[in-house]
């Protein structure tokens, strides 16, 4: 009982502390050299941080929402995933970035102001809606976020909705549907948290990688979640053909594209 009660305020105090800039590639001429210097960074709260953690907080109410399917063949065809084995259902808490990485993607927004931000991976749509408090300090800008879990979608996209009108919410994979969606468009920022494993996430960087523009950002969630995720990610934070590599304590890796 006093666990649940404390509970906001131990989010509101972890939401306001500093993260940890870890450097993997620094070029002193890159933006992440410039505007995530470290070794600390605090993000500001954006201007809707106590609407959009409202909206957190009703849609955990929801209780447990089943899983998309997709997920039995990822689980089947590897064992060794640590979620392997667990319940096939999962409530917003349990899968979405947390406040204070939230305020990193809505200064992200509102300091780049990115023409096209593509989402692998809406769930709830808490992180979208951090997304798009930043678009509406930006003053423009769209969020494209891919999820084919149909139930989940129709949360996200009425939360996200809430906060701004700068989203597009697409009931499909990013497989199915990036093309179409872009419609010929350039991604200037890109987030990648679907399933957390290396081989899903180096084909859908390869899926995206042809759309990304010059100087792009792409982020990388959980990139500890497992020694696959973490090796993926170290190979990813050295490849030639990003300019520089950081990560966010521990848990979301940025890379940076040439300009
Ligand atoms: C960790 S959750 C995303 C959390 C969300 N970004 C947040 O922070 O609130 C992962 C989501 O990825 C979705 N997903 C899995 N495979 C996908 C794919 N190929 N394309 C798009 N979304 C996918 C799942 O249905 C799930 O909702």
């Amino acid at each position: 009982m006093l666990r649940r009660l404390l509970r906001p305020l131990r989010r509101a105090a972890a939401a306001r502390a500093p993260l940890t800039v870890g450097w993997v590639k620094r070029d002193a001429g890159s933006w992440l050299a410039a505007n995530l210097a470290g070794p600390r960074f605090r993000p500001p709260a954006p201007p809707q941080a106590a609407l959009v953690e409202r909206i957190a907080a009703e849609t955990e109410a929801l209780g447990q929402k089943p899983l998309w399917e997709g997920y039995a063949t990822a689980y089947a065809r590897d064992a060794a995933m640590p979620w392997a084995g667990k319940a096939m259902a999962r409530s917003s808490e349990e899968v979405r970035s947390q406040p204070r990485m939230g305020r990193v993607f809505a200064w992200l927004a509102a300091t780049r102001k990115p023409g096209v931000i593509v989402e692998v991976g809406t769930a709830f749509g808490i992180s979208g809606m951090y997304w798009v408090d930043g678009l509406a300090q930006a003053g423009g800008g769209a969020l494209l976020t891919f999820d084919p879990n149909e139930t989940w979608h129709a949360i996200a996209a009425r939360n996200i909705a809430r906060i701004g009108p700068h989203a597009t919410a697409v009931p499909h994979t990013v497989e199915d549907a990036l093309t179409p969606t872009l419609a010929g468009r350039s991604i200037d920022l890109c987030f990648i948290d679907a399933i957390h494993t290396g081989a899903f996430v180096r084909a859908q960087l390869a899926l995206i990688m042809p759309h990304l523009s010059p100087g792009a950002l792409v982020l990388l969630d959980d990139i500890t979640f497992s020694d696959d995720m973490n090796a993926c990610w170290r190979t990813l934070a050295a490849d030639d053909r990003f300019r520089a590599s950081l990560t966010l304590d521990d848990r979301v890796g940025l890379l940076e594209l040439p300009a």
